[in-house]
């Protein structure tokens, strides 16, 4: 049963090229602002939660909790300095507690490395640290593990190299293993085009976009060994049948889900997305693999009022790491309709339609300036107001906050047909709407596709061009 709530007075109208969405005085879209304009009446327990939600938010995003420390759009400063010392202590030991996250030690190296870098940090003096660090934890089978002696996984490697092209240099391009590393991808590699994360382990979309970024930063060679399961299945090479595979994680929601015939959730979209756009340039893969303006359909409610931030599935929560996982969709969705900006073959629809923002940048903002900063002397970054900053919501949530600040454009495409070459990206200021953050605040970019800095990327595929053979 829905409720109609009262009519509120028409204020400005700013255009968002997909509706005409009002803001009031502060440069806050009214959505935000106002309570909802349509109330449903059935209490369940996920709507408890929602309405304790909201109301935990409130104070944070009224300003209440952050007296006297607001800007004239009513938006706190993001402490950067406090933020940095919480990841520098994240990459130092650990304490007692924290044991269990042993075989994770991977993500830790990247999320600080990554977090670090976005808050502008130089994070090259790290190389021979890490690069020590990481060599006992290659298997000579090929991957990293989470720690000495542990298997390889997908996860742990697509971690361990962004990290190690992160600090960049010599000792960490070279610390890898490449030919065991395409060794070990064909063994993972499935007869129905997905990867498993590990040996004889789970095969999902996190499977499909880890071991594309590998495949692809790395310069390994596509051609399939003989003995993985996907060449006997009549697969030649690893990317062979990986679309297909992606697109049919899409659901009936229009999201994408971690396997055919679950739930879908923002993660696996990003996962299904990166993937797609390193198979080939968004605006053809992404179209040709997934049901597009379902998937916008589901993104976009994933966005909710008035907390401004992104919520994982359907009827869940908002949480600051979404910012990334369904933040981080919109500028592969906007490559993907738009084309390549250089392009005089796009058409009037693609040159037209999509200039403004398929998100409220300015929603998303507020909520991670007001939401998710921990204000205790520990800093860092967190899910929501009750929960406490860690390395993960940290890094995914200043790259969230990056996407909103920054537009990604596709410059230029590779060649349509040719497995080879890259697509050229471009990030700028975003400016199409009123700034509501202080110039100060504004951090770096990041690769919409790698999750590493563009320069970063580049320089990693320098390197590798220049070996011949592995
Ligand atoms: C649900 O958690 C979370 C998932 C189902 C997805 C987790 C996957 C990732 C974070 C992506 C991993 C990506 C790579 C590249 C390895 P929940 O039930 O606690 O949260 P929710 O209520 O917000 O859905
Ligand atoms: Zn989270």
């Amino acid at each position: 049963m829905a409720a109609a709530a009262e009519p509120r007075p028409a204020r400005g109208m700013a255009n968002h090229g997909i509706a005409q969405v009002e803001v009031d005085g502060s440069g806050i879209p009214s959505l935000f602002t106002v309570p909802p304009s349509i109330v449903d009446l059935l209490e369940t327990s996920s709507s408890v939660l929602q309405r304790d939600t909201v109301e935990e938010c409130l104070p944070f995003l009224n300003g209440d909790e952050h007296a006297g420390k607001c800007n004239q759009h009513g938006i706190p400063r993001l402490d950067k300095q406090r933020h940095v010392k919480f990841l520098q202590k994240q990459l130092g030991k650990l304490p007692p507690q924290m044991t269990a996250a042993d075989p994770s030690r991977p993500w830790f190296f990247y999320w600080c490395l990554a977090a670090l870098t976005l808050l502008g940090e130089d994070v090259t003096a790290y190389s021979k640290r890490l690069v020590e660090t990481v060599r006992p934890i290659q298997n000579e089978s090929g991957g990293f593990g989470g720690g000495f002696g542990q298997q390889s996984h997908l996860a742990t490697t697509y971690a361990t190299v962004l990290a190690l092209m992160l600090v960049g240099g010599e000792g960490a391009y070279d610390v890898i293993d490449r030919r065991a590393m395409w060794k070990w991808l064909c063994s993972l590699k499935q007869a129905d085009g997905g990867f498993q994360m590990v040996v004889g382990g789970e095969e999902d979309v996190r499977g499909a976009y880890c071991a594309s970024v590998i495949i692809s930063l790395l310069g390994i060679p596509l051609e399939l060994s003989p003995d993985s399961p996907a060449f006997v299945a009549g697969h030649k090479d690893l990317f062979s049948g990986l679309g297909e595979w992606v697109g049919r994680c899409q659901t009936y929601e229009g999201g994408v889900a971690a396997i055919p015939g679950i739930e879908a959730h923002g993660a696996y979209a990003f996962c299904a997305l990166g993937c797609l756009s390193i198979l080939d340039s968004p605006h053809r893969s992404i179209p040709k693999y997934m049901n597009v303006p379902q998937l916008i359909a589901w993104l976009s409610s994933r966005q909710y009022s008035p907390e401004g931030g992104f919520s994982g599935r359907t009827n869940k929560l908002v949480d600051g790491c979404y910012s990334h996982w369904v933040g981080g969709c919109w500028p592969l969705i906007q490559a993907a309709l738009s084309g390549p900006s250089s392009s005089e073959a796009r058409s009037a629809d693609q040159q037209d339609a999509y200039s403004g923002s398929l998100f409220s940048r300015n929603g998303l903002i507020r909520y991670i300036l007001c939401c998710c900063q921990d204000q205790t002397l520990r800093g860092g970054l967190r899910d929501k107001p009750s929960k406490y900053s860690d390395a993960y919501h940290t890094c995914y949530v200043l790259s969230g906050l990056s996407s909103a600040q920054h537009s990604w454009t596709l410059r230029a495409s590779r060649p349509s047909g040719s497995t080879g070459g890259a697509d050229e990206w471009d990030a700028m200021p975003y400016v199409e709407d009123e700034q509501i953050f202080n110039e100060d605040d504004r951090i770096g970019t990041t690769h919409p596709v790698y999750v590493i800095p563009k320069h970063k990327v580049e320089a990693a595929w320098e390197h590798y061009a220049s070996k011949t053979g592995f």
